[in-house]
Parts: C-alpha cells; structure tokens; sequence
C-alpha cells in the first residue's frame, strides 16, 4: 500500500522545546537562569506533557498553552525562580515562535516532490502551532494542520490520530508517521501508523505497546528513509 501522507508531531519534532531557555540565557538578560536552565527546560516540558495526560485521563482537558503555562510555573518555582513575571513573560514570548529545527525546512518540499501530503498532528492549539510554524516560515508547507484541540483530549489517545486520518481522508496504514517522543511513537503505531522515530537525543525505546516502526537521528535521515519507503511501496 503506497503511503499518502507524512504527518509530523510539532514540538521536538520540527520545533525545539529547548530553544526558549537557550535562546534567553544567550541574550543573558536573566543571570539567575545561566545555571538552572537545563533543569528548567527539562522540568517545564516534563510538566507540559504530564499535565496533557493527567488532564485527558481527569476528563478536565484544557489549550496545550495553557499547559505550557502551566507546566512553567511549576518548573520555575521548582528551581527557585518562582514570582518573576519578567523572566516568565520573556520564556513564554519565546515558546510562542519557539525555534524550528534545521532539517524540517528541507524535508517538507522533498517529500511534497515525491508526491506526499505534508501534515502536523500535535496536541499543541491552532494558534501556538500557526504562530511558531508561521514565524518559523514552515506553515505554506503544510497540507493540513490537526490539532487535538479540536478533540478535547491529547495525544497518545487514539482519538488523535483518527483525526489525522479523517483530515486527509485516507487509512491509517497510508500514514508514514514522524515523532521525536517515543510516547507519541507508540500511541500512533498502536494506531496503526508507520512510525518514524525521530531519536535526537539517543533516548532508549520506550517499554510501551508498538515500537517504533523505523528509527533515524534526524529528519535529514527521516527524509532519505521515507522517499525509500515511498518509493519501495
Ligand atoms: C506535540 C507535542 C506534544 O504533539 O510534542 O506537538
């Protein structure tokens, strides 16, 4: 069966959750983050991420933004950075056009050449996915974005990934499926996705239900096994 769509996960995915921390402590506007970042950074999306689940599983879902807000506040009052609106208004205003990775900007045509729609599926809100993928200048690439927004639960329901099928119109083993987080990996190819992990940081494989279908470094690699893919179906 051909595939027709290539749909990706959005945050660590195409865009780069560290590079808020990053981008502010390289400003270095806010000494007191220099030697807290990395905690920051990890705590904020540990939290982001916990907090989507948590919620879906209370039945008290709530925006994806809100969750990054959320999740914020937790991280900074965890390290000791709680009550300064400043340093928080500055991390949130750079999560809202949050970085893009370098090799999403050439992955995106060469599999439109190739004859593939091009979609997100995240659980991150029409409008933080619009304003970072527009500022990042990948929005025009984009066949179609879905957002669990529209679904009132996140990712990895499977409720999630069946709206990216209805959105294209097309079957789930149609789908080459591109995520960073090995959560979302197994939540999609439980689904019934082909799965291409994208393993940036050289994470072990999660102990959950569908491992990853493919496993690649980066998207530049992704982009190489997928027009194989393509090609050989
Ligand atoms: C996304 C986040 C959660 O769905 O990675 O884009």
């Amino acid at each position: 069966m051909p595939f027709k769509a290539a749909l990706f996960d959005a945050y660590g995915t195409v865009l780069d959750v560290t590079s808020a921390t990053r981008r502010l402590v390289a400003e270095n506007r806010f000494p007191e983050l220099a030697d807290k970042a990395d905690s920051l950074t990890s705590l904020w999306r540990s939290r982001q991420l916990h907090y989507s689940w948590l919620r879906s599983l209370m039945g008290r879902p709530t925006s994806f933004w809100q969750l990054t807000e959320d999740g914020l506040d937790f991280a900074l009052a965890s390290v000791g950075l709680a009550g300064d609106d400043d340093l928080r208004d500055a991390l949130l205003a750079l999560y809202r056009d949050i970085s893009a990775y370098d090799d999403a900007s050439h992955i995106l045509p060469a599999l439109k050449e190739a004859g593939l729609l091009c979609g997100i599926l995240s659980n991150g809100n029409h409008k933080m996915l619009d304003d970072a993928l527009g500022s990042a200048g990948l929005l025009p690439h984009f066949d179609k974005i879905v957002s669990a927004e529209d679904c009132a639960i996140f990712k990895p329901a499977p409720q999630i990934y069946q709206m990216g099928c209805d959105a294209f119109g097309i079957s789930a083993d149609e789908v080459l499926f591109f995520s960073s987080n090995g959560w979302d990996i197994a939540g999609a190819g439980s689904f019934g996705y082909r799965t291409i992990w994208v393993n940036r940081t050289n994470e072990v494989i999660e102990e959950l239900p569908a491992k990853p279908s493919h496993i690649v470094s980066d998207l530049t690699e992704g982009l190489a096994l997928a027009l194989h893919l393509h090609q050989s179906a």
